[in-house]
């Protein structure tokens, strides 16, 4: 028997065929396990299909109004902002968040409270350590998801914190996190939280994904694309490929215009990658600089962190200048040479060596 309580949030969207068995199994696995001191908080989007009236329903022929709430936006629409909504009101030592639709099964939530209890400060329910899975997808679904596990990472430092960033299951001590704090437009909240908080502890937790079995989802193409905007309004990371970005264009132009010059291509490939770099680092510099004053950190002093982005960065240039020579070498002409050299040097740089430079700003 634990004494610390818990608060559940659940956003919900036209979830009423599935909150019932939710609520029904989240008591049940909470009671089994010695979790008494709990509330589940709904926040719903004003849901068509009366969600939130079924759900207190419930809570009202339970005799649970005081532990089982729901909360009905009428004027704000969203999943992050929901949690957020939910953060805001909760009482709880502990917080978890967790889908509606019994595809976080509620059966785990005891253990993801008693990760954070025993071992961390934020419990990630994973899909993707040895353990966990996911129920009932097609391998194209299953490929999908894996690659969106792979791609947010050169976008957030912060997804190398836990193997499944994109996670919506997960369960974090409440005091550490001050919902003011995030945007409630959310980036994907969990990695919101890991990056506005880069000193909590995290664990991660494996579960089995299970498959929908009622109601459809509601996450569509378009959270691709506003997850890419607001990676870039926080994360730093997403800053510093912005400025890669930049410098790879640069180095590219100038290659061109040497070459036409008639410079030798080992010089012009030299110069050419050189100044790439200049404009990266001072770039990345700028561009990361109003995050650090966000997260209370300050801006870095500029000579010092100037000299740790570039002696970060030029490892990644010298592997991109002998790729370039060997490409070469082997009568790729300059320029696609070049390009070729860019995309193997790459995933060098952002899957084996993800430490980005600034990210040592904090705490130093
Ligand atoms: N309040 C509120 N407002 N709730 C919402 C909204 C909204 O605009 N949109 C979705 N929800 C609720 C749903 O009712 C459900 O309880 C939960 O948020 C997840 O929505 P789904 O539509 O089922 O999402 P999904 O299954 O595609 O995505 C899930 O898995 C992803 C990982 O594969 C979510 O957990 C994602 O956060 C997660 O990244
Ligand atoms: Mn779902």
């Amino acid at each position: 028997m634990t004494e610390a309580s818990v608060s559940i949030i659940v956003p919900t969207f036209n979830e009423a065929d599935n909150i019932i068995e939710l609520l029904e199994r989240l008591e049940k696995s909470l009671r089994e396990t010695y979790f008494r001191n709990y509330e589940i908080i709904v926040v719903d989007d004003n849901s068509p299909d009366g969600t939130c009236r079924v759900v207190r329903e419930y809570a009202r022929d339970h005799k649970a109004e005081d532990r089982i709430r729901c909360i009905l936006r009428t004027n704000e629409r969203g999943l992050s902002s929901a949690v957020v909504e939910g953060m805001r009101r909760s009482r709880g030592d502990i917080v978890v968040v967790m889908d509606a639709d019994l595809q976080h099964p509620p059966e785990d939530v005891p253990r993801l409270v008693m990760a954070v209890l025993e071992e961390g400060d934020i419990a990630v329910a994973t899909r993707y350590a040895r353990g966990g899975g996911v129920e009932g997808w097609s391998r194209v679904r299953l490929l999908m998801s894996r690659l969106g596990t792979i791609l947010v990472k050169p976008l957030s430092s912060a997804s190398w914190r836990t193997t499944d960033p994109l996670s919506g299951f997960f369960a974090f001590k409440r005091n550490l996190v001050d919902p003011d704090r995030l945007r409630p437009r959310g980036f994907k909240i969990l990695l919101e939280i890991l990056e506005r908080y880069p000193q909590l502890r995290v664990v991660d937790v494996p579960y089995i994904f299970r498959g929908r079995k009622r109601g459809e989802s509601k996450l569509g193409l378009n959270a691709i694309t506003g997850f890419i905007v607001q990676a870039l309004e926080i994360s730093p990371t997403a800053r510093l490929r912005v400025a890669g970005l930049a410098g790879f264009i640069l180095n590219l132009a100038l290659l061109a215009l040497a070459l036409g010059e008639g410079l030798n291509r080992v010089v012009a490939g030299l110069l050419s990658i050189s100044s790439g770099l200049i404009l990266t680092g001072i770039l990345g510099y700028a561009l990361t600089r109003p995050l650090y004053r966000v997260r209370n950190v300050g801006p870095c002093r500029v000579g010092s962190t100037l000299a740790r982005v570039y002696v970060r960065l030029i490892p990644g240039a010298l592997t991109l200048y002998v790729l370039y020579l060997i490409l070469s070498a082997l009568r790729l002409p300059p320029l696609p040479a070049m390009v070729v050299a860019e995309l193997l040097s790459f995933p060098v740089n952002v899957y084996l060596r993800p430490d980005t430079p600034l990210l040592s700003c904090i705490g130093g």
